[in-house]
């Protein structure tokens, strides 16, 4: 089944602000009401159905929407694209054992028409759909988009959620049946006509912003209650007539199978350079026919992945309460059986929710197969994560969590060891000093804490065999340690791990190795590392190398803005560094790359202007505009 989006909200929408993924998400919510009901009534004849909506979904729709006549593969990807509604629908499926015939696949002239016309590539944000022809991808012949662009673009787009701009631009989003009749006759029975058809709905500026259709404010509403004009302004993108975009200055990557994430709910780091090759590989249906006719099977892609799940679905067995702001939980297996083997000092990245993975030490005993413990610090003011693990995390919840990771080993061949723990620090420390006292290891773990109601390990180490190795320092209680006598005569073989606060960390290093320490001795685990390079703006100079002029890009502006206020238009599409539009090369001069799309080669020779910077504090790089 599909379901039209509707024509006159689309009409005043940009495609990329807030009332299109409204839009988006109603017609999918219609689906689920409609393909109910329709299950429902199937069953109630006697048969089998099930309705496959988007939140339970286990059918791939676009090849049965292709198999059973509803529309043609597009431009725009793998979306199908409907003789009267364009590509303005959301499809959903019912299956049943109900007999049914079934239409045939149609063929309406679309793949003559989309290879005259290449508006949706055009006015696509993130430059993600192909200005190029169709290619085999993992056995179908497509135009293949860059679906990674096209995610990184409605993700992260902050005025707006989601994006649709290819489904509202194309020139077969058509208003009814007939009204734009005679459009659609000459589009379906007359293919030489396409490329005048497209030119003409360009011209006449269909698929742009439309204000008289707009019917809802885009306000927002904030912490105080009250509704606002939103503090990033939605996208109000208009057709952008002038942009000529050519296949040839597009940098386009794509996953078939052989890079195809794994299948667990984990995250999996896309390899893009390996993506922009893959492109590159891509080859004609007609190659692939006399490839797979000489028996050769290098042009098929096949899924390479080992079948080993990098994540484990627990029970959570045990919460419990340590101080008012620390939980220690406690993670068995479903069966209740062994759970992979780990050594102390390991940490588990746990799935608090699709979109928080966060990664705590493990605290339990390393020879204790049966669970996995971790103290999670609850931090209202941090990103979310602890918070809403705090919240949700209750005992009988089955979650995901890593195998365990050990980037924080233990040297078992010290001759002494020191485990300094610092507020939540102390996690991993617990299990080191499991480990050596079950090694007969000489060592001491001190635990720092501002006060004793913060030290909520305490009663758990008092009740361990190894508890007289424990050294409490309490701030208010005026025992805080006194790190320069700590590490007394340190022999070559004396170990210092430490955990905690980066100031703590750095003061526990400071004193070891003054205290002589080998430097390589002293290790420490950091919390967190940030997601992504945290850069630094500064002043820089962009010279032009046709007129010799020279633009000052100042560290509040893109080098894109820079060139605008100087008079110098460079086309802009995302501003994200995603979509590659405002690509120049480079002529001399250092660059730091800070785009998501030029490949390693692309970079030696081109930079992009609205994200990328000269590499140097006041560094001037050539351009060849
Ligand atoms: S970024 Fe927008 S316009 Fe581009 S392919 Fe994705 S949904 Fe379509
Ligand atoms: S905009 Fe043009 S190229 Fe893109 S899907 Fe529509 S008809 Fe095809
Ligand atoms: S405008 Fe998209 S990469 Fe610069």
């Amino acid at each position: 089944m599909i379901v039209d989006q509707g024509y006159e909200t689309m009409e005043g929408a940009s495609g990329d602000d807030w009332i299109s993924v409204a839009q988006s998400m109603r017609a999918y919510l219609r689906f689920s009401l409609l393909g109910g009901i329709i299950s429902k009534q199937i069953r109630r004849l006697g048969y089998k159905a099930k309705a496959h909506t988007v939140l339970d979904g286990e059918v791939l729709q676009p090849p049965l929407l292709l198999l059973s006549g509803l529309g043609e593969v597009s431009r725009i990807g793998e979306v199908i694209l409907n003789p009267f509604l364009g590509p303005r629908l959301k499809s959903g499926v019912v299956t049943t054992d109900l007999p049914l015939a079934h239409d045939r696949p149609i063929d309406f002239g679309l793949q003559k028409f989309c290879e005259s016309c290449n508006k949706c590539a055009r006015e696509c944000p993130s430059g993600a759909i192909t200005a190029g022809p169709k290619l085999m991808f993992n056995g179908y012949e497509i135009w293949k988009s860059d679906s990674q662009k096209c995610a990184t673009y409605r993700i992260t787009t902050e005025g707006g959620a989601m994006c649709g701009r290819c489904m509202k631009t194309c020139p077969w989003n058509l208003e009814g049946l007939f009204a734009e009749k005679p459009f659609r006759w000459a589009a379906m029975n007359m293919p030489s006509a396409a490329p005048a058809l497209a030119k003409l709905d360009d011209v006449a500026g269909r698929g742009g912003l439309n204000p008289v259709k707009k019917w809802w404010w885009d306000i927002e509403l904030d912490e105080s209650g009250g509704y606002h004009a939103a503090k990033v302004p939605a996208n109000a993108r208009d057709l952008q007539r002038d942009l000529d975009l050519k296949y040839e200055d597009q940098t386009l990557a794509v996953y078939p199978a052989n890079l195809a994430p794994h299948p667990w709910p984990y995250p999996f780091p896309m390899d893009r350079e390996a993506g922009i090759s893959a492109y590159e590989n891509l080859i004609s249906a007609k190659d692939h026919r006399a490839k797979s006719e000489a028996g050769e099977t290098a042009h098929v892609h096949k899924y390479s992945g080992d079948g080993t799940s990098p994540v484990v679905r627990v029970n959570v067995s045990k919460v419990e309460n340590l101080t008012a702001d620390i939980t220690k939980y406690e993670f068995t297996a479903l069966d209740e059986s062994d759970l992979p083997e780990w050594s102390a000092g390991a940490h588990l990245d746990v799935v608090v929710a699709p979109e928080f993975l966060r990664q705590y030490s493990m605290s339990g005993h390393p020879i204790d197969r049966k669970r996995y413990q971790i103290a999670v610090l609850r931090e209202d003011e941090g990103r979310g994560g602890s918070a809403l693990m705090h919240r949700i995390f209750s005992e009988g919840r089955k979650v995901f969590v890593s195998q365990p990771i050990n980037h924080f080993p233990l040297d078992e061949t010290a001759s002494k060891t020191f485990l300094m723990g610092g507020g939540i620090g102390i996690t991993p420390m617990v299990a080191m000093a499991h480990e050596l006292h079950g090694l007969g290891a000489d060592f001491q773990l001190h635990y720092s804490v501002p006060t004793r109601a913060a030290a909520g390990f305490l009663e758990d180490i008092q009740g361990f065999e190894w508890s007289e190795n424990l050294r409490l320092h309490i701030s208010d209680e005026d025992t805080r340690a006194d790190l320069a006598n700590i590490f007394t005569e340190p022999g070559k073989d004396t170990h210092v791990y430490a955990c905690g606060p980066d100031a703590f960390m750095s003061a526990v290093v400071d004193a070891a190795q003054g205290a002589g320490v080998p430097e390589d001795n002293c290790h420490i685990e950091y919390f967190s590392t940030p997601d992504v390079p945290e850069y630094e703006n500064h002043d820089f100079t962009l010279k032009l190398m046709k007129s010799g002029r020279e633009v000052i890009v100042p560290a509040d502006k893109s080098g894109t803005d820079a060139l605008a206020d100087a008079g110098i238009q460079v086309p802009v599409k995302c501003s994200d560094g995603i979509c590659g539009v405002c690509s120049c090369g480079i002529v001399s001069g250092e660059v730091e790359h800070r785009d998501f799309v030029l490949s390693n080669r692309e970079r030696q020779t081109k930079m992009i202007l609205c994200q990328s910077r000269a590499a140097d504090p006041d560094g001037v790089i050539e351009i060849d505009l």
